[in-house]
């Protein structure tokens, strides 16, 4: 059965009613039979053969008569929850889904390019949805009780996996996975509308020129998937280093230095921060590093290590503009135990940011750079922000879209020298801006 006929169909999925109940009383039947201790020596797929063969033994001694097609429908059902994540597993298997959200027993959401929607399917009980969790954290040796009631972790097949149960969640346990975000490259992003040539060929002199680059967007506007794209552009010569919470960057590079921070351990031991990592680096020799969020003290440490020669590095924040991309590093800069004034804080930023990409995540699902600027301001000066390429977006249209056009506006003097000196020509889309009048500039502290 497809994948959308099984979701379409609330009767014929998951474990409901009369069916539910059979599935269930095979898949006890089926645990009583087997040898756990032999099962767990085999691979995945013996394991898969062997499960299937037992219960096929079982059906054939004392079940019911079924057709040939129902009769490989309950096998494949019994085994998926014996073995697997149940109901889940279609949606693991269908790549258009690109995040799973499990709101109690009784409500799957799931996102599809790019909106949300309910499903007709449900856990048989809570207890399963449980197991279910129990099942998926244990693969990455976490636990999740009432000592644990929190796991966020990686699965090893690079789904990302938050679970948070009772007495936290009020609404029964709550398991989000995001899957392994596909790997885009600019061009494909511009297929997407995400951007057009022009900011392509602007974004690439400036990640070529080493302009240190932040990329800044609420959850799930495409940050890590922009970053991704951008790290492409940086030339195979350097040696780059990744600083990630989940390693989910692919660079195609050959001299990557991945880096993943670590939580800690059951007995609450062995924490490696963002911020450990991104000072680790600086031992490391990197020619750039790009860390994947910045969302803790390890923001001085970047701001430190772009204004003192390792440019052309690239990071994302998490924040809705760029001004406010600029003040909320320059807060988490500040909760890092080094005593260092508000005002010394902005200087570094001044030196240290050369470029804020906007992202934004449209009602129609749609991601989209929504604004690149340039920085464009020295020490205690206001922040000087410069937009250079900004998405004008209309109301919704009849067809449910949102459409709208990119609209450019002249480099700051400086931007353009940079890229020259760096043997990078300014795209003509957006010349050059001769006088302050000419910029499309607006300040902010
Ligand atoms: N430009 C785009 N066009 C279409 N889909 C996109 C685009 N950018 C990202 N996506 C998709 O959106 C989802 C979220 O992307 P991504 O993980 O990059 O977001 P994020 O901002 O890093 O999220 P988070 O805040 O959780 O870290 C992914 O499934 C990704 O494939
Ligand atoms: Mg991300």
């Amino acid at each position: 059965m497809s994948l959308r006929s099984r979701i379409n169909t609330p009767e014929e999925n998951g474990s409901r009613g009369e069916d539910g109940h059979l599935v269930s009383s095979y898949r006890a039947k089926l645990l009583e039979e087997i040898d756990l201790a032999e099962m767990s020596s085999l691979a995945a797929a013996e394991r898969r053969a062997r499960l299937e063969r037992v219960l096929g033994h079982i059906i054939s001694r004392e079940g019911p008569v079924l057709s040939t097609v129902e009769r490989s429908q309950l096998i494949r059902r019994v085994v998926d929850e014996a073995l697997g994540l149940g109901i889940l597993e279609p949606l693991l298997e269908d790549a258009s889904i690109t995040e799973i959200m499990v709101n109690g027993p009784d409500s799957i959401f799931v996102e599809r390019g790019g909106r949300v929607e309910q499903l007709p399917l449900r856990f048989p009980s809570h207890d399963q949805l449980m197991q279910t969790i129990e099942r998926i954290v244990s693969t990455v040796n976490r636990r999740v009780d009432e000592t644990n009631p929190m796991v966020d972790a990686r699965l090893p097949s690079g789904e990302r996996v938050n679970v948070i149960i009772p007495p936290l969640s009020l609404t029964g346990a709550i398991l989000t996975i995001r899957r392994f975000p596909r790997s885009y490259t600019l061009q494909e992003l511009v297929g997407f509308d995400s951007l057009d040539e022009n900011m392509l060929y602007l974004l690439a002199g400036l990640v070529q020129a080493r302009f240190n680059i932040i990329v800044s967007g609420a959850t799930g506007t495409g940050k890590t998937t922009l970053l991704n794209a951008l790290s492409g552009l940086i030339p195979e010569g350097d040696r780059i280093i990744t600083i990630e919470d989940s390693a989910e960057l692919q660079l195609q590079q050959r001299h990557v230095v991945r880096l993943e921070a670590r939580p800690p351990n059951v007995e609450g031991q062995g924490r490696v921060t963002i911020r450990d990592l991104v000072r680790n680096s600086l031992r490391m020799r990197p020619d750039r590093i790009v860390v994947g969020e910045v969302r803790g003290g390890e923001s001085l440490d970047m701001l430190q290590a772009m204004s003192t020669g390792h440019d052309g590095s690239l990071a994302t924040v998490h924040a809705n503009s760029a001004e406010d991309a600029l003040m909320r590093l320059k807060t988490l800069a500040s909760m890092s135990e080094v005593e260092i004034p508000f005002e010394a804080l902005h200087d570094q930023i001044n030196s240290a940011v050369d470029v804020i990409i906007q992202l934004t995540r449209f009602a129609d699902g749609a991601r989209r750079i929504t604004e690149i600027a340039l920085l464009d301001s020295n020490g205690s000066e206001p922040y000087r922000l410069a937009t250079v390429a900004r998405f004008d977006a209309q109301p919704m249209a009849a067809d449910g879209r949102i459409y709208g056009r990119f609209a450019y506006f002249p480099l700051p003097r400086r931007a353009v020298d940079r890229l020259y000196m760096a043997s990078q020509p300014t795209p003509q889309a957006f010349g050059v801006a001769q006088s302050a009048a000419q910029l499309a500039l607006r300040e902010a502290r």
